[in-house]
């Protein structure tokens, strides 16, 4: 979501004259977008703020901001904390900063903070310019209501609201127009997109229709609002990819309460079982978050033995941090750092284990993949990517990128697939 609005913010600042400068040190402005999900995203802007005050020394007509969700939730406390930054704006105020950007130029730098959440704000009419060709992200809501006791984002994000499907198939058409052949919709839980009478099924099967659009993706999925219907919306529009990615956090049904995460651990594996019935080769990820206030010994064990079960493809882990403002950030961090890494390893070590035997069972497979740029090894191979978002590196060449070809695995890094040169589709 972060990549994505800051393509907004360069598209809102470029309409105003504004360009990329080839570093930071030839920059005039420097904005910093954060993510406060984490304490320890936190503490890594708040050193770069700090070496950035060295430039801001040398250089103090340079303009130093901070956008996104960490803005939000420091607001003027980061201007008094740290006197060197300019500009804190919230992400339901980037309309905004060509504005203060302007002002600050001509004032001189006086610091500025816009952090009002605007319940009505989709950033509609906007059209972002586009780093990846062939991969768009369109975001398709913003905001969340779920209030998950430990997390942060709907009060730095403010209420969920979704764009009308017509924008959204506009973006899409644009972002094709654009030379993408991919678009994934954005947004902290797709499935409880709702405009007027269209649903997130609605729109995966209205987005069928675009010419030149070859897949669909979508982020994240919330497994409450996974219903009967969006599965057969996946099972049954072409375009949409066989990949979901459904955050579990954990197995245990009194933590999942706990985290009002709205299901318990059957209701998952059951959507699970539905999923898999419906989508054929469907290619499963998760988050995993241990260490929750009050996991025990126990809990987390059921978390293990959920992930034993299901087996995902790859999962996303996570230690707990308490985020201030939230429902759990008043109970006790009961389990101690020492367990937490612990418990952490534990499944990163399972986790690792499944995705190898994921990738053992796809060599000597043909699979779909779509060539995406050229890989950081060079030599002629290129990054593609499967239908179940797996990387695969292959020998291709410029024009191919964009394409979907088929290929056959030959072998695995244990993080990627291998292939031979592919034919087209
Ligand atoms: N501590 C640790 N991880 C968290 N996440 C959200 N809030 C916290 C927190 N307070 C994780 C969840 C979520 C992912 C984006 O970040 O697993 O799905
Ligand atoms: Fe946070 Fe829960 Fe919303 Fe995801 S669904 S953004 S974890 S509150």
């Amino acid at each position: 979501m972060n990549f994505s609005d800051s393509e907004l913010i360069e598209t809102l600042l470029s309409e105003q004259g504004l360009g990329r400068a080839a570093g930071e040190s030839e920059a005039d402005l420097i904005l910093i977008n954060t993510c406060s999900v984490r304490a320890h995203a936190e503490q890594r802007v708040m050193g770069r703020l700090r070496a950035l005050k060295k430039l801001k020394d040398r250089r103090p007509e340079i303009l130093l901001g901070v956008c996104g969700c960490m803005a939000q939730r420091m607001g003027e406390d980061l201007l008094r904390e740290l006197p060197w930054v300019d500009l804190v704006v919230g992400p339901d105020s980037y309309r905004r900063l060509p504005g203060l950007v302007s002002r600050a130029g001509r004032d001189n730098p006086v610091q500025a903070a816009e952090l009002v959440l605007d319940r009505a704000e989709t950033y509609h009419g906007i059209l972002p310019r586009r780093r990846d060709e062939v991969s768009a992200w369109v975001p398709i809501t913003r905001g969340c209501d779920n209030f998950c006791s430990y997390c942060i984002v709907p009060y730095v994000r403010g209420r969920e609201r979704s764009l009308e499907p017509e924008a959204v198939e506009r973006q899409v058409a644009l972002a094709v127009e654009g030379g993408a052949r991919e678009v994934v919709l954005l947004g902290q839980n797709v499935n409880s997109y709702r405009s007027g009478p269209t649903g997130f099924a609605g729109l995966l099967r209205r987005l069928e229709s675009v010419p030149g659009l070859a897949r669909v993706r979508f982020l994240t999925s919330h497994p409450r609002d996974l219903s009967d219907e969006i599965v057969e919306a996946m099972a049954g529009c072409g375009k949409v990819c066989e990949h979901l990615h459904l955050p579990v956090q954990s197995g245990s049904d009194r933590v999942l309460e706990a985290m009002n995460r709205g299901y318990t651990r059957d209701y998952y594996l059951d959507r699970v079982r539905l999923l898999r019935s419906r989508v054929p080769g469907l290619s499963l990820t998760t988050d995993i978050l241990v260490g929750f206030p009050g996991e025990t010994a126990e809990d987390f064990g059921r978390t293990v033995s959920l992930m034993k079960q299901v087996c995902f493809d790859y999962a996303y882990t996570f230690r707990y941090s308490p985020r201030p403002g939230t429902a759990a950030a008043g109970l006790e961090d009961s389990v101690p750092e020492q367990e937490k890494k612990r418990r952490l390893q534990q499944v990163i070590d399972l986790q690792l284990a499944h995705t190898r035997a994921a990738l053992d069972s796809m060599v000597g497979a043909e699979v779909e993949a779509m060539v995406v740029k050229p890989a950081r090894s060079g030599q002629g191979k290129y990054l593609a990517r499967t239908r179940g978002h797996f990387s695969v590196i292959l020998p291709a060449e410029s024009s191919q990128v964009g394409r979907v070809v088929r290929t056959v695995v030959t072998a695995h890094t244990g993080m990627s697939l291998v292939a031979g040169a592919g034919c087209d589709t």
